[in-house]
């Protein structure tokens, strides 16, 4: 039984997040910030990470339906131990109509000049890279563990190096702390081919002491960027897309930008998140999963996995971004929500 699905909105399941480990080597303060995420923190046990074969057997159900894109996350992805050999796994699953998956990975850059010829040769298409700022300063401030800008800059070259292209670079913007950044990060990607996106700054998790007055709102990046490089809006190319995205009017290539907060994209969201350790997340925001480790540890066949994943997505009424929108920034900060998940966990 394959079939493609629709949640509570119609929305359909095409892209699924899996976050392969929740450990990260830095500890950027808009994520895993250094006072909650100690030397004292507890990890997931290596016990109860689902295993390659777990995670390519749930990745083969979600191909069959609907699912063409997969991106591995984490916590840093490249951490979690011969990630290579996932991507193998991988690289040979097909979508309903045979062609493989879109198959990419989100990383901070940092184990990348190391990794970056064996991903490729194991299958991974492209990478995304996390990159707050060029200067060395701002950005050892930003990863909080002092890791210097030229090694992740060096990771990004041996990723265009080895073919994993086209490659985009994700920039968090944090008002008061890399907005200097924006424009000299313009000004190094234009007219290389990788594609720079700006993002706004998120309420994700429970730890970060989101303000909404540390949200730089897209509309200013963009008429700072415009101010010194003419832009012109560009089309979407596919649906449920999380940039909005800009070409350099004169033939400099495009850049994008990722506006959760001041223009939530909710209405198409097709993105389900799959955790370390099993739980499926219809939303970002989400304060529960759904665990599919009894069912992937018990003996049940596929089929009745496959009815659990429809039965949740078929469930799903998430809107997150929508709502905080309607009801006002201060709602985020309502201590009397549920707890959310944090980001490390869940794979952004
Ligand atoms: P592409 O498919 O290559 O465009 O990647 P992507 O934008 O889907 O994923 P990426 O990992 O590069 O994430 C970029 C930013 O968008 C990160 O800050 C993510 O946390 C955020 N993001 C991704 N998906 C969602 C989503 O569904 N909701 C919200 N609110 N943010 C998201
Ligand atoms: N707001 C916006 N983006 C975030 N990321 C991590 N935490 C946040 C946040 N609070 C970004 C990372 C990475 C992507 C997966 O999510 O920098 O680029
Ligand atoms: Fe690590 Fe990425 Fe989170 Fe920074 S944003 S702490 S690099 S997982
Ligand atoms: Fe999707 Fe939730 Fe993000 Fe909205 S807030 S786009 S529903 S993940």
């Amino acid at each position: 039984a394959t079939g493609h699905l629709a949640d509570q909105f119609g929305r359909p399941l095409t892209d699924l997040r899996i976050s392969v480990t929740d450990r990260c080597n830095f500890r950027c303060s808009y994520c895993m910030p250094k006072e909650v995420f100690d030397k004292d923190y507890t990890y997931l046990p290596h016990s109860a990470l689902l295993s390659f074969e777990e995670i390519t057997r749930l990745a083969r159900l979600f191909a069959a339906h609907g699912v063409r894109k997969i991106r591995l996350t984490g916590g840093e992805p490249l951490l979690r131990k011969n990630i290579e050999v996932l991507v193998g796994q991988l690289a040979a699953l097909r979508t309903t109509d045979g062609q493989p998956l879109d198959l990419t990975l989100t990383t901070n850059g940092s184990l990348l000049a190391r990794k970056a010829a064996v991903l490729k040769a194991a299958g991974l298409q492209r990478v995304t890279v996390s990159l707050d700022g060029l200067d060395d300063t701002v950005f050892r401030q930003m990863n909080d563990v002092d890791f210097p800008v030229a090694d992740v800059l060096m990771g990004i070259d041996a990723a265009l190096a080895a073919g994993l292209g086209p490659i985009k670079v994700n920039m968090v913007v944090k008002r008061g702390t890399n907005e200097q950044e924006i424009l000299p990060m313009a000004r190094h990607f234009r007219g290389t081919g990788v594609v720079l996106r700006f993002i706004e700054y998120m309420d994700v998790g429970a730890t970060n002491g989101w303000r909404m007055d540390e949200v730089m709102p897209s509309a200013e990046v963009i008429a700072c960027i415009a101010a010194e490089f003419p832009l012109r809006p560009l089309e979407p190319t596919a649906p449920g897309e999380t940039a909005q995205r800009w070409a350099y009017a004169d033939g400099g290539g495009e850049i994008g930008v990722i506006s959760s907060v001041t223009q939530a994209f909710c209405h198409d969201c097709s993105r389900a998140r799959l955790s370390t350790e099993g739980q499926l997340y219809t939303c970002l925001f989400a304060s529960r999963g759904h665990d599919l480790r009894p069912l992937l540890r018990g003996d049940a066949a596929d089929e009745q996995l496959i009815a659990a994943i429809g039965h949740i997505w078929q469930g799903r009424a998430d809107r997150y971004s929508e709502l905080r929108a309607l009801r006002g920034p201060d709602a985020a900060a309502d201590g009397s929500a549920p707890r959310r998940v944090e980001m490390s966990y869940i794979g952004g």
